[in-house]
C-alpha cells in the first residue's frame, strides 16, 4: 500500500515559538483581541502596504463586514466572478443584496471586458469583488480603471493570495479593502481566521465595531473605562490571541513558504510542457503568483477526460480536486444572473493537483508520472 499524496499540507504550523506564545497568552490572562492581535494586524497590514489591518475569525466575516461597513445591502447589486468559492457571493446575499456573475478568463480570474459589459448594462451595481484565484493576482489596474469610471467599490478577495504582488505591489492594497483567509489549508493559517486590509480609517473602524457587537469601546479600552454604547448591529467576528500567535509565526514564514510553492509549480510546469493534452494557465511576468493551488487543464487531445483523470489519480492514492464549479452550477445559485460562458467551459477541464510547500520531490514525481502515464 503506497502513502497518499495529499492535495494540501501545511508545514511548520506547530513550532516552539507557537507553544511559547500560547504559554505567554495563558500567563497574561488576556485571551482575545489583545496585544498579539494588535501586533499581527500591524505586521500583516504593513506587508500588504496598507495602513490598517483588522483581524477577524474568517475571510467570510471579513468580506461581510467590509461590504456592510460600506453600506451594501438590499437594493445593491454586487459583481462576483463566476468561478470562486461560494463565500464570495454568499456574503452579498446575506446582506440582502443581489449577486451578478462576471465571466472569467482562461486562468480563472475575473475578465475585465465582461465586467465592463455588465456595468454598461446594469445601473444598480455598487461593488465588485475580484478574487485572486489560485494565488494569481487579477488585472487590478484595469479593474480599478473600470470601477472608477462607474464609481463602484472594489473589495479584493485575497483568500488564496497572501503575499502575491503585481509589479511589486501586494494584493489587498489596490481596492477599497482586501480580505484574507487563514483557514487550515490556506498559504498561511491560524486554523480559522481572516484579515481586512485597507487605507480607509473609517472602513477599518466600521469593521472593528462590527466584529465586536458594534460596541463603541474595545475590550482594552473598557479595562480603563467601563462606559460604552452599542450604536449599531454587530456580531462576534473576533480573533483570539492564540490565533494571533499562530498568525505571527506563519507570517514570518510566508515568503519562504510561497517561494517553495513557486518551486513546486515550476517543476510541474516543466513536466506538463512535455505531456500532450495537458496545459496550465497563469504565467504573467508582472505578477508574482503564490500558487495556493496548481490547476491543470485537460484538453481534448489528452487520453482521459477530467473526471477520468481524477479517478486515475485517486487509484494511485493521489488526491486532486476541482476549484470551483461555476456558482451557477450550485443548487442555491440556480438562475443567478450574469455571464458564465467561459466559466462553464473551464469547469469540464480543470483539476487541482497536489500543491504545498516543501513537497517531497519523490511525491511530486509520483504525480507527474501518473499524469504522463495514462
Ligand atoms: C476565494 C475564497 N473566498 C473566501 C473564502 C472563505 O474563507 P473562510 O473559510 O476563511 O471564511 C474562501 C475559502 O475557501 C475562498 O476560497
Amino acid at each position: 500500500m503506497v502513502d497518499e499524496v495529499p492535495l494540501y499540507s501545511v508545514p511548520n504550523v506547530i513550532g516552539e515559538e507557537i507553544l511559547e506564545g500560547v504559554r505567554d497568552v495563558l500567563e497574561s490572562g488576556w485571551l482575545t483581541l489583545g496585544p498579539k492581535t494588535n501586533e499581527f494586524e500591524e505586521l500583516f497590514a504593513g506587508l500588504h502596504q496598507s495602513t490598517q489591518g483588522v483581524a477577524v475569525n474568517s475571510c467570510t466575516s471579513a468580506l461581510y463586514a467590509c461590504l456592510r461597513a460600506l453600506g451594501i445591502g438590499p437594493n445593491d447589486t454586487v459583481v462576483v466572478p463566476a468561478v470562486t468559492f461560494s463565500a464570495t457571493a454568499n456574503v452579498v446575499r446575506l446582506l440582502g443584496g443581489d449577486v451578478i456573475l462576471c465571466d472569467v478568463k482562461d486562468n480563472g480570474n475575473i475578465d475585465p471586458e465582461s465586467l465592463s459589459g455588465l456595468l454598461d448594462t446594469h445601473e444598480d451595481i455598487s461593488a465588485v469583488i475580484p478574487v485572486h484565484l489560485y494565488g494569481l493576482p487579477c488585472d487590478m489596474p484595469e479593474i480599478l480603471k473600470i470601477a472608477e469610471e462607474h464609481e463602484i467599490f472594489v473589495i479584493e478577495d485575497c483568500a488564496h493570495a497572501p503575499g502575491a504582488t503585481i509589479d511589486g505591489q501586494p494584493v489587498g492594497s489596490f481596492g477599497d479593502a482586501g480580505c484574507f483567509s487563514f483557514y487550515a489549508t490556506k498559504n498561511m493559517t491560524t486554523g480559522e481566521g481572516g484579515m481586512v486590509t485597507t487605507d480607509d480609517p473609517d472602513l477599518a473602524e466600521g469593521v472593528r465595531k462590527l466584529r465586536n457587537h458594534h460596541q463603541t469601546r474595545s475590550p482594552d479600552e473598557k479595562k480603563h473605562d467601563w462606559g460604552y454604547d452599542v450604536d449599531g448591529l454587530g456580531f462576534n467576528f473576533r480573533m483570539s490571541e492564540f490565533e494571533a500567535v499562530m498568525g505571527l509565526s506563519q507570517l514570518k514564514r510566508l515568503a519562504r513558504m510561497n517561494e517553495s510553492r513557486r518551486e513546486v509549480a515550476h517543476r510541474y510546469q516543466e513536466a506538463i510542457s512535455d505531456i500532450q493534452g495537458l496545459t496550465w494557465e497563469g504565467g504573467d511576468s508582472q505578477k508574482e503568483h503564490v500558487f495556493h493551488l496548481f490547476v491543470v487543464q485537460v484538453q481534448e487531445d489528452y487520453p482521459l477526460t477530467r473526471n477520468e483523470l481524477y479517478d486515475h489519480l485517486s487509484k494511485q492514492e493521489i488526491i486532486s480536486g476541482v476549484h470551483y464549479p461555476p456558482l451557477s452550477e450550485l443548487t442555491y445559485y440556480q438562475g443567478v444572473q450574469g455571464k458564465t460562458k467561459n466559466a462553464e467551459e473551464l469547469f469540464d477541464r480543470i483539476l487541482s493537483i497536489p500543491m504545498y510547500p516543501d513537497m517531497m520531490t519523490e511525491d511530486q514525481q509520483r504525480v507527474i508520472d501518473a499524469l504522463g502515464g495514462t
